[in-house]
This record gives structure tokens, C-alpha cells and sequence, in this order.
């Protein structure tokens, strides 16, 4: 019968059978699922397995340090991070398409993967011991059948597709979580004692705070965007909402600006757009009625403790008509 007890052991001799001698590689987000294969390849097969975190520089506050350290601490996991943050705020500067940030953040990814993927590749060979054969992937149940069933490298969405890699760096893949859903795969994570903050996390996009900035992305835009993020995060979880909301994009509107008073001045600053939803499967999702002495509480502290931002607004739309995030 199904117990987190019994599907841990079971993937655990899984993998230990699949992979032998060889080596394995695994990409971090910083979301659950990847963190959850990880955490059970790692059970498996101990060092066999190094984990790549790319940091793009697009994450929340807190949410690299909670791959590079409590993760870490957690699993005794082996990680290799790439700090690419410059790389790739110099491949966004000046694009403000929503889909042309998609697709660069997408390829960017791929490159920075590739190119940590092919030094463990050759440090593994003059090490003598295995070589690199598998990459784990985070892949869950709906996925699978999503995608009709198939096994193989092509159901993964564009920016995690690391499926598309050069003719020497083709890898076996090791899909742990392919049986369970979401709820099951929070459940592994916790009786493998990852942090709460891993296990419980709402869905996040892959392209990050970049599709949440609604013009150029840039380090100051990033920096306002998450100071406002981490207001709203805390206070969403501090009046125990965490559960009844889906998700809640923070979107900073970086082109407008509006007017303001502030003590004895003018100040001419930029809207911030709260966007709480509820939903099921994320297909359809309607906004969340969240108390207003709530909404009055994070208003007031962004427009206190955001410099540039002057306005918090309220996005009342469903999906459909509005998607949830806002590119
Ligand atoms: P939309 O905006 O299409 O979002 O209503 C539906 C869900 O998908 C998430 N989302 C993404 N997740 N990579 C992801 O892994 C992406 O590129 C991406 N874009 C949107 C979004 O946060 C919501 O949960």
C-alpha cells in the first residue's frame, strides 16, 4: 500500500539498479520537483550524483540561498553553482517582449547547463570512476500523461529542456517522481527531511522575476520587485493563506509611473500589482478574496518600505479571460 515510507524505498533501489557504477547529474530551480529527484537520486546513489543550481539572478529573496544552503545541509547533496548572473542580465538588457525574454532566458539556461554538464563530464573521466550517464528529471504523473505516456526528453517545458543538448552530451534519464502527483511528491520531500520552505513552495516560472517585471529587466527593477515580493510573501503566510491562495505574482509595472504624495513631496513612482489566485491545476484559476484590512496591511508597508514604488493595485481578473502571471 502506498506510504511516502514504501515509494522512497521502492525509487530508491530503482535508481541504485538503473544506475549502477555510473554518474549523474541533476539541474536545480529551486522548485519542488527538481529538489525532490534530487533528494532521492542522492539517497540512492550517494556522490554519484552532482546537482548544477544556474543562478540566473531571477529568483526571489532568499530562494538561492535555500538551494545553496539548506538544500545542501539537508541531503549532504553534492552542488556545483553557476553563477551566471551577469550573463544573463547582459542577454536581457533592452528587451521588454514577453515572449523574446522567454526564449532568451530559455536558451541561456541551456548554454550555462551545457557547459557545467560537459567539466563534470571530464572531470569524471580523469577521475577514472564512472562517466556521466544519466541526468535525473522532476518529471511528475501529469506530465507523463500530458505528454501521452512516452518516456524520453521532450515533455519537459522549454526553459527546463534540457532535453535538446549537443550530440556529446547525450545523458540516460532518470525520472524518479513519474509515478506520483504533486501532493505525493510533497510528501517524498518531507520524510526526506527537505526544508518546508522547498517542499511547500506555490508554483514559480521557470523565467522567474523577468516575466514579472513588465518592461527591460534590470538589476534596480529586480531589487525593487523583490523587496515588494518578500512583503507580500510574509504577510500572505503570516495570516495563514498559504494554502487557499494558488499562487500570488508580484508585478512590478516598470513603464508607468504615477503620481504621489509622500510627507511634504511629489514623488512620481512605480505601480506594484498584487495578483492572488486560486485554482486547482492552474488552467483556470479565479482571483482570491483576500480580507482588505490584509490588503491595507501590505499596501501600506510596500509603499512605506519599496522606494519607486508609489501605488499597489489589485488584479481582479480570472483565467481565463487573464493568465495568471502577466507575460
Ligand atoms: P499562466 O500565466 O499561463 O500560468 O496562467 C500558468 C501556471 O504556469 C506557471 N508558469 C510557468 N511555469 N515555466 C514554468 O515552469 C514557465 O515558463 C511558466 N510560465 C508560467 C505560472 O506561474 C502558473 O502557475
Amino acid at each position: 500500500d502506498w506510504t511516502t515510507g514504501n515509494v522512497i524505498e521502492e525509487q530508491v533501489a530503482r535508481i541504485r539498479a538503473e544506475v549502477g557504477d555510473a554518474k549523474v547529474i541533476c539541474a536545480l530551480s529551486g522548485g519542488v520537483d527538481s529538489a525532490v529527484a534530487a533528494a532521492l537520486v542522492q539517497r540512492a546513489v550517494g556522490d554519484q550524483l552532482t546537482c548544477v543550481f544556474v543562478d540566473h539572478g531571477l529568483l526571489r529573496s532568499g530562494e538561492a540561498e535555500q538551494v545553496e544552503q539548506d538544500f545542501v545541509a539537508s541531503t549532504g547533496v553534492k552542488l556545483k553553482v553557476v553563477d551566471a548572473v551577469e550573463r544573463f542580465a547582459t542577454a536581457l538588457a533592452g528587451v521588454s517582449d514577453p515572449e523574446t525574454k522567454r526564449k532568451i532566458i530559455g536558451r541561456e539556461f541551456i548554454r550555462v547547463f551545457e557547459d557545467a554538464a560537459r567539466e563534470l563530464v571530464e572531470e569524471a573521466q580523469e577521475s577514472g570512476g564512472g562517466d556521466v550517464e544519466f541526468l535525473v528529471q522532476g518529471t511528475l504523473y501529469p506530465d507523463v500523461v500530458e505528454s501521452g505516456g512516452g518516456t524520453g526528453t521532450a515533455n519537459i517545458k522549454s526553459h527546463h529542456n534540457v532535453g535538446g543538448l549537443p550530440d556529446d552530451l547525450q545523458f540516460k534519464l532518470v525520472e524518479p517522481l513519474r509515478t506520483l502527483f504533486k501532493d505525493e511528491v510533497r510528501a517524498v520531500g518531507a520524510e526526506l527531511g527537505l526544508p518546508e520552505e522547498i517542499v511547500q513552495r506555490q508554483p514559480f516560472p521557470g523565467p522567474g522575476l523577468a516575466i514579472r517585471i513588465i518592461g527591460e529587466v534590470t538589476k534596480e527593477r529586480l531589487d525593487t520587485l523583490r523587496q515588494a515580493d518578500a512583503i507580500v510573501r510574509a504577510e500572505l503566510t503570516a495570516a495563514g493563506l498559504d494554502r487557499e491562495i494558488w499562487q500570488c505574482p508580484v508585478v512590478l509595472l516598470a513603464d508607468v509611473r504615477s503620481v504621489g504624495v509622500q510627507g511634504d513631496g511629489r514623488t512620481y513612482g512605480h505601480p506594484i500589482v498584487l495578483r492572488p489566485v486560486s485554482s486547482e491545476d492552474a488552467m483556470t484559476a479565479d482571483w482570491t478574496r483576500v480580507p482588505y484590512e490584509l490588503l491595507a496591511k501590505i499596501s501600506t508597508r510596500i509603499t512605506n518600505e519599496v522606494a519607486e514604488v508609489n501605488r499597489v493595485v489589485l488584479d481582479v481578473t480570472s483565467k481565463p479571460p487573464g493568465t495568471i502571471e502577466w507575460e
